[in-house]
């Protein structure tokens, strides 16, 4: 491989959309930021310098890090934050992987507007399991607030009630005209007919599951999280926070031009989302331009069943270069509970702080634990053995136990002491990982994602999950993700085997959990011999 390298500037940049002007925090001066191209074994050095007045970090998604965990990025997990007017160079190699990822910040929802798409090519002189596409397209998700990011986070995380929402969603930057003031601010994507064109999608929006579809064209998912699948044909696809997703779509309907759009998939009753449909178009060469894009259906935006079924035709497509390895026995296994909460308002908190049901506040957890993000990185107490920044003692199953899928609210954050905990795993360990939703204060589906390893998908269901369970669980070619929607009401069944040492982070990927605590952390304990173990850290490593 070779290496590549690039260079981030953060700093704050002026942009006007939907008739108005603002500043953004951004990479480069893009939003999105810049898209990072590799071959699978390139190495890659990104020097970021911090520009503006608040902590950064930069978390490359869905990169596994093998043994280069101090690279991985969230704030307080791998590293502290790079400082305002500091610089910190990310230096990895990308091995064992090829496709569509992404990079984002890793603090304080500053991913809101740095964010970019990171493409690993295959190796060179190999091609993908499908046929060449003429052209490869990324298509990135995200949202535009009018107002200061940083003001909608201290405003949704000050009044204990739920996330705002942003003034559009957005495809590369863009929410297409059917917004105010946008007629002219659209993504097209121009086709000629008769060609496959690919598509690598990114969620990057803050809080929300999307549909998305193109008018009168039948869509293949060919990869999820970099991760090729065999092909199957939709008319719709479902992507959460944090996914990718590679589509392929030919060009043969009538010349014309037809919306690519995307709304919200909340599967709770009573959100008052923004349903607004952010559109770019596909435009075949002879369409003329007058010619008004057709919409195409996209389910309703509580509609569950597309989720599942989209979801259940997910199966691994093996490659010589990335077999098949499900791990068909466990040795270690994990029952974590995700959810939300209602947390009973501290004494002697205003009103204004707790807006959530009955004057309460909310919060979230795994195991009942509301995670606390420690004040120094949990890697570097784990590498120095620094006492006394985390404690070991994360329970490997649920503390209370009840009836998760009922109708009953409980206050899950019980635990006192320190929150934050970790679960530690010996090197080598085939493990199962059950994540039970637990259907309290239910609007979304849970987005989970983690940090440094793929999980095989083995099974997913609703209700309360029961190891009787596992004699349905699909061993032979479940999905590799890195993110996994676990429904609401329901479960997901994972499994991994802990090969890649280091600090690694869970959490659900809709922002707003992340900050109330739905989060974990692992510690994967080296292995023996230099190609199993942890290196030490790079001299610049940013201090706390
Ligand atoms: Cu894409 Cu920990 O995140």
């Amino acid at each position: 491989g070779v290496t590549r390298h690039y260079n981030f500037t953060i700093q704050s940049h002026k942009v006007s959309k939907l008739c108005s002007t603002k500043h953004i925090i951004s990479v480069n001066r893009k939003f999105p930021g810049p898209t990072i191209h590799l071959d699978e074994g390139d190495r890659v050095v990104v020097k970021v310098t911090n520009r503006v007045p608040h902590n950064m970090t930069i978390h490359w998604h869905g990169v596994r890090q093998l043994r280069s965990a101090w690279f991985d990025g969230p704030a307080y997990i791998t590293q502290c934050p790079i400082q305002p007017n500091q610089t910190f160079t990310y230096n990895f190699t990308v091995t064992e992987q090829r496709g569509t990822l992404w990079w984002h910040a890793h603090i304080n929802w500053l991913r809101a507007t740095v964010h970019g798409a990171f493409i690993i090519h295959p190796k060179p002189g190999l091609g993908y399991p499908f046929p060449k596409p003429e052209k490869e397209v990324p298509l990135i998700f995200s949202e535009w607030w009018k107002s200061d990011v940083l003001k909608v986070v201290k405003q949704a995380l000050g009044t204990g009630g739920g996330p705002n929402i942003s003034d559009a969603f957005t495809i590369n930057g863009k929410p297409g005209p059917l917004y105010n003031c946008s007629s002219q601010d659209v993504f097209v994507l121009n086709a000629l007919p008769g060609k496959t064109y690919l598509l690598r999608l990114v969620n990057a929006v803050l809080n929300t599951e999307l549909f998305f579809a193109i008018a009168n064209h039948t869509l293949t998912v060919v990869e999820a999280d970099a991760g090729y699948v065999k092909p199957f044909n939709t008319n719709v696809v479902v992507i959460a926070p944090g996914q990718t997703m590679n589509l392929l779509v030919t060009a043969n309907q009538a010349p014309g031009r037809y919306f690519m759009a995307a709304h919200s998939y909340e599967s709770g009753q009573n959100v008052t989302f923004d349903n607004t449909t952010v559109t770019a178009i596909f435009q075949y060469q002879q369409a003329s331009s007058s010619s008004p894009p057709v919409l195409p259906p996209l389910p309703f935006f509580n509609d569950t069943k597309p989720v599942t079924a989209f979801n259940s035709k997910l199966r691994k497509l093996a490659t010589p270069e990335d077999p098949i390895a499900v791990p068909q026995t466990v040795d270690q296994h994990l029952f974590f509970t995700v959810g939300l909460a209602v947390e009973n308002c501290p004494p002697g908190a205003s009103n204004k702080t707790c807006q959530g049901p009955n004057g309460g506040r909310f919060a979230a957890s795994v195991n009942n634990i509301t995670f606390t993000v420690p004040t120094t990185a949990i890697l570097q107490a784990h590498y120095f053995n620094t006492p006394g920044v985390y404690s070991t003692d994360f329970p490997i199953s649920p503390l209370v136990k009840f009836n998760y899928t009922g109708p009953s609210l409980k206050n899950l954050n019980s635990i006192n002491g320190t929150r934050t905990k970790v679960a530690v795993l010996p090197y080598g360990a085939n493990v199962e990982l059950i994540l039970q939703d637990t259907s309290i204060v239910t609007t979304e589906s849970h987005p989970i994602h983690l940090h440094g390893y793929n999980f095989y998908v083995v099974g997913t269901g609703f209700g309360n999950y029961n190891s009787s369970l596992a004699s349905t669980f699909n061993l032979v070619d479940p999905p590799e993700r890195n993110t996994i929607g676990v429904p609401v009401g329901g479960w997901a069944a994972l499994r991994f085997k802990t090969d890649n040492p280091g600090a690694w982070f869970m959490h659900c990927h809709l922002e707003i959990h992340q900050s109330w605590g739905l989060d974990a952390a692992f510690i994967v304990n080296n292995g023996k011999g230099p190609s199993q173990s942890l290196q030490p850290p790079p001299a610049d490593l940013p201090k706390c």
